[in-house]
């Protein structure tokens, strides 16, 4: 059993990896401000001993003794992470390097949910690893994209500076049950779409292809690579589904299910 902190806990991915640290039998503290996450999310939880939930803004300093940090606290879709731009930034810069900050001092490990979206507008399909992106620093986008950039930074520099276990993980777009239904990304979209009977919204071509895969997928991966690699492998790495759909054949796909 470990001590486990989960910033970003009662989001969507949160929510699932809290579940599954749990029911493992683990310790677990879940850190959130419940700006797009919410308490029912993990609601279901809280009855539980080894569950506590924290009310918490990751751009202010937390302490507690745990053995493992997951940072998963970030505003994730654009309508979100625009709405307030400023905040963006400072809880991907300043809540990492409070996190980064407190995994120092307790000497616990620490995993970045970083994104793919640190390649920008990419001049490369699909995107290995080594590939630095193409991204545009003033844009609406850039509070996010520039934000999680300079966190990965941070990271590197808490273990290059300070000997920091950091896990650095690039997430592709991730499905499941407690995706909010109005976030604008593409597969809530397309399904409410779908469920209401209305038409769905493609934007340009429809050619363009992206990586998707399930929740439970991502939570394996995260847990993988906390716990299984070794202390030297700091990523980044990337978590996805390695084949793209293009948005027809997604589109195609959503209304055969529904
Ligand atoms: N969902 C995806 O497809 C995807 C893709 C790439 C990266 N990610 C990353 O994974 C993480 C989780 O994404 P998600 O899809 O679950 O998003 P989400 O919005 O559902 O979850 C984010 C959680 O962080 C909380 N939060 C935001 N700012 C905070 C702050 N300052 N202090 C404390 N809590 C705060 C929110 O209330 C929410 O519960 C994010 O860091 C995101 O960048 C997600």
């Amino acid at each position: 059993m470990k001590r486990i902190l989960v910033s970003g806990g009662a989001g969507f991915i949160g929510s699932h990896l809290c579940t599954r640290l749990v029911n493992e039998g683990n310790d677990v503290i879940c850190l959130d401000n419940y700006y797009t996450g919410s308490k029912e999310n993990v609601w279901h939880r809280i009855g539980r001993p080894n569950f506590e939930l924290v009310r918490h803004d990751i751009v202010n300093p937390y302490w507690a003794e745990v053995d493992e940090i997951y940072n998963l606290a970030c505003p994730a879709s654009p309508i979100h992470y625009q709405h307030d731009p400023i905040q963006t930034t400072k809880t991907a810069v300043v809540g990492t390097m409070n996190m980064l900050g407190l995994a120092k001092r307790i000497n616990a490990k620490i995993l970045q949910a970083s994104t793919s979206e640190v390649y920008g507008d990419p001049a490369l399909h699909p995107q290995p690893e080594e590939y630095w992106g193409n991204v545009n620093p003033v844009g609406i986008r850039s509070c996010y994209d520039e934000g999680k950039r300079c966190a990965e930074t941070l990271c590197m520099d808490y273990h290059r500076r300070h000997g920091v276990r950091v896990k650095i993980i690039r997430i592709f777009n991730t499905y499941g049950p407690r995706m909010l239904a109005h976030d604008g990304r593409v597969v809530s979209n397309f399904v409410v779409q779908a469920l209401k009977g209305e038409n769905l919204t493609i934007y340009g071509d429809g050619h363009q292809t992206r990586s998707f895969q399930y929740v439970d997928d991502l939570v394996e991966g995260m847990v993988r690579v906390m716990e299984q690699t070794p202390d030297e492998f700091n990523g980044p790495i990337n978590i996805g589904n390695p084949g793209e759909f293009t948005m027809l054949e997604l589109a195609e796909m959503v209304i055969r299910m529904t």
